[in-house]
């Protein structure tokens, strides 16, 4: 049986509010993703039974609660497949570190299973199973620059596709997203009257860029989570600046750091910088919906990124 090669790709938040507790216990957001080409590799090999995950990375679990193996479960049960499926992950995106790299690799998964079990389920019909997963899920499913409402999982693609240089700074330690937000509830006063993400969509109508409305809500939160975070954000924050970014801010929940550029050669200045500086610092570029799209359907198409025979 021939298995299925697909990249998973990374997502940084251009901005981050949170309005308040939900009563699911979950937080009310508004957030802006992007994704970016950094991306992990999966590879989906067909096997007689059972759901196998290898990863080189030695902290992403393999067993049962690994979220790529939790899609192609909810996958096959909702498709009555009984054949079994190995998948293979080579980690690229930082673990832990605000990317989506796990909600990434399970929107990855149920999209090449949905084509490989002959499904055609499509991201729409995906989206259901998706959003169960986890809140960061169903965003892959669509990619580019989106605005994330509700808990972030219902997501509408922008008009306006930002495209830039990124420079990520990977902080090389693991946040815990759930715990973040614990200490959001600290101090959380709901703040159903902040507008500065709907302000930045407007602002790109009157030609301006408004990145400067931006900011993540999640920052304070997450350095009070990882104190020994907060001396080289600093830095990285004052580097990147420095450099003539249009944003400089703390992806999701953290650890990543990241910095947008308009230009390559700044950008290329900053992360040259920042590995001076002894920062863990490198370059990528936005990917839209449009390149996103394309991507998916290069891999989804009849001459897909096939891999050789089961033995
Ligand atoms: O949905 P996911 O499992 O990726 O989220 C990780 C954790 O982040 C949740 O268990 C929850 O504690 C927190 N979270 C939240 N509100 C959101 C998204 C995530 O409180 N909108």
């Amino acid at each position: 049986m021939t298995g299925l090669r697909v990249a998973s790709y990374a997502k940084i938040n251009l901005g981050l509010e949170v309005l308040a507790l939900r009563s699911d216990g979950y937080h009310e957001l508004r957030t802006l993703f992007q994704t970016i080409d950094l991306h992990d590799d999966i590879t989906l090999q067909p096997r007689r039974s059972g759901i196998v995950v290898r990863c080189d990375h030695p902290g992403v679990p393999t067993d049962e609660t690994n979220l790529a193996a939790r899609a192609a479960s909810a996958l096959a049960k909702y498709g009555h497949v009984t054949q079994g499926i190995e998948i293979r992950i080579t980690k690229r995106i930082p673990v832990a570190g605000g990317l989506g790299g796990g909600s990434s690799n399970a929107a990855a998964t149920l999209l090449g299973l949905d084509r490989l079990w002959g499904l055609g389920l499509g991201p729409a019909g995906l989206h259901p199973l998706a959003r169960r997963l986890g809140a960061d899920v169903p965003f892959f499913l669509m990619g580019g620059t989106a605005l994330g409402l509700a808990r972030g999982d219902e997501v509408y693609p922008l008009h306006r596709q930002i495209r830039g240089h990124v420079v990520l700074v990977d902080a090389g330690r693991p946040v815990s997203t759930a715990a973040v937000f614990r200490r959001v509830d600290e101090s959380l006063t709901p703040r159903e009257k902040s507008y500065t993400i709907f302000l930045f969509v407007s602002r790109h109508l009157e030609g301006e860029s408004g990145f400067s409305l931006l900011s993540n809500d999640l920052e304070s939160a997450a350095l009070s989570e990882a104190p020994d975070l907060r001396e080289a954000i600093e830095r990285t924050r004052g580097i990147l600046r420095g450099a003539g970014c249009s944003l400089a801010a703390l992806s999701g929940s953290g650890s990543s750091f990241f910095g947008l550029f308009e230009d390559a050669r700044r950008a290329g200045r900053a992360r040259r910088a920042l590995e001076a500086a002894g920062l863990r610092a490198f370059g990528c570029r936005t990917l839209s919906l449009e390149e996103y799209r394309w991507r998916w359907s290069r891999t989804l198409g009849r001459a897909g990124a096939r891999v050789g025979r089961t033995r």
